[in-house]
């Protein structure tokens, strides 16, 4: 399969865009991915794991791109390529393409975000911190009844890190939505926008009880100098900015770095040129710190937290530092996220979510924000939220997903929301 595959690769790179070089004079500094592919590879069992993600350890190339369900989502170099040919020939590990030229796919998405032409900020694209900072401001302008502008501190480049209240009564639940901490994932910052959007805007009668009886303290970027980077220079950046001691390689996985569970059962990398990179301690990352800090302040008006992601397509409880024990509330986490789940299924487009906590579903991840929420802030519906899609595209979503990705996320949290009710999440932890 992978030689049949190998010939499709050959013909596939022939076609040469032809604005490419257009393209090229305004990017001229951006980190290129020609001729990169990403393979699925499959596991049975974390033997199999290890030794698959041996190949992303020096002095190996390969690069891990993303981690699903029993499979791992390898982004191979064209250099690498015939090692990992003779990998997989050698091995029983059998490999299927997704993308055949990332720089192709990002070129594209390039493409579709510049022919999107309205120089407002719009939903048709992914806009850029500086559009979506102005567009913030203009919304907080034109809702100043209902919203409040917040800062919850300031990135290692000296950025604000900034979010949104929205609030239309005293004596709401509390919903906290974090956004964007890894760099490259485009399409939870559009989704959190559009969101917004509507909590302000929609008439439908269902949205407008969704917008009023829950507090909002959404925060569209977290990461701030990450998505910059992954805007200006490296479009498949994850991590933060800040450089690490002893090693050229910068940043650090943000959503490993929160003091709950830190670095224990393999659940995030020591080595500070790993994606998963913890950090040299809990909370060196100054993103990860100001989140800590903000939320520890309102955690009493706090009764739901998600952690916008992608890809995927699932929901994930904690805990992610081990797969032997569940919470006490496991079962009530799992009917929360299955509403979720049937409510976005129940939609035209028929997406299917999968929910789980994330060390049984998927693999040990020590130190994220959804984690320590719940383990550390007494935040008791806590979840990572994977959005669209399963691998197709990966993190370079084409902007047409963008809408119908958050009308599903729309759907998704009022179901979610619906059922913490039910359950009797939502009462109030402080006295109005
Ligand atoms: C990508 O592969 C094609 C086909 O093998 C080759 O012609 C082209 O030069 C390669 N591009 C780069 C930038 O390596
Ligand atoms: C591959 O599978 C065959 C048949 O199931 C088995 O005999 C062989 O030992 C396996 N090879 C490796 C490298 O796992
Ligand atoms: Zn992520």
């Amino acid at each position: 399969m992978i030689f049949n595959t190998l010939r499709t690769l050959a013909t596939i790179t022939l076609i040469v865009l032809t604005d490419g070089a257009n393209l090229e004079a305004n990017r001229g500094n951006h980190v290129r991915y020609d001729n990169y592919s990403v393979y699925k590879v499959r596991y049975q069992n974390n033997l199999e794991r290890q030794t698959l993600l041996s190949l992303t350890q020096q002095p190996h190339s390969i690069k891990l791109w993303h981690e699903a369900r029993h499979e791992l989502h390898l982004l191979v170099s064209p250099q690498s390529l015939p090692e990992f040919v003779t990998f997989l020939s050698r091995s029983n590990f059998s490999a299927e393409i997704f993308i055949q030229n990332v720089q192709k796919a990002i070129d594209n998405e390039y493409a579709a975000n510049s022919r999107a032409t309205e120089d407002t900020f719009s939903w048709k694209r992914y806009n850029n911190l500086a559009e979506i900072e102005d567009w913030l401001d203009d919304i907080l302008a034109r809702y100043p009844k209902v919203t409040e502008g917040f800062v919850i501190g300031k990135s290692y480049e000296g950025r604000p890190i900034r979010g949104i209240k929205i609030s239309y009564k005293i004596g709401n639940p509390g919903v906290f939505i974090e956004s964007n901490i890894h760099a490259r994932e485009w399409i939870t910052s559009a989704t959190a926008t559009w969101f917004i959007n509507e909590l302000l805007s929609s008439n439908e009668e269902l949205v407008r009880e969704l917008a009023e009886s829950h507090d909002w303290y959404i925060v569209p970027v977290l990461n701030v100098d990450g998505f910059v980077y992954s805007h200006e220079k490296d479009r498949l950046w994850r991590k933060t900015r800040q450089p690490s001691a002893g090693s050229s390689c910068v940043g650090a996985d943000a959503n490993r770095n929160y003091n709950s569970h830190w670095m224990e059962n393999g659940g995030a990398s020591a080595d500070p040129c790993a994606e998963d990179y913890a950090g040299p301690f809990p909370f060196s990352e100054p993103e990860a710190k100001a989140m800590a800090e903000f939320i520890s302040g309102i955690k009493d008006k706090l009764n739901v937290l998600l952690a916008f992601h992608s890809y995927s397509q699932l929901l994930l409880s904690p805990y992610g530092h081990s797969s032997e024990v569940v919470p006490y509330n496991h079962k009530d986490l799992m009917q929360v996220a299955k509403a979720y789940a049937d409510a976005v299924q129940a939609l035209p487009y028929g997406t299917i979510y999968q929910y789980g906590t994330s060390a049984g579903l998927l693999y040990p991840v020590s130190g994220s924000t959804k984690d320590w929420a719940y383990n550390e802030q007494d935040i008791k519906i806590s979840y990572t939220v994977e959005f669209r899609d399963t691998g197709k595209f990966g993190f370079v979503l084409p902007p047409s997903h963008i809408i119908p990705n958050a009308e599903e996320a729309l759907a998704g949290i009022e179901a979610l929301l619906r059922e913490c009710k039910k359950l009797g999440y939502l009462q109030l932890k402080y006295k109005v």
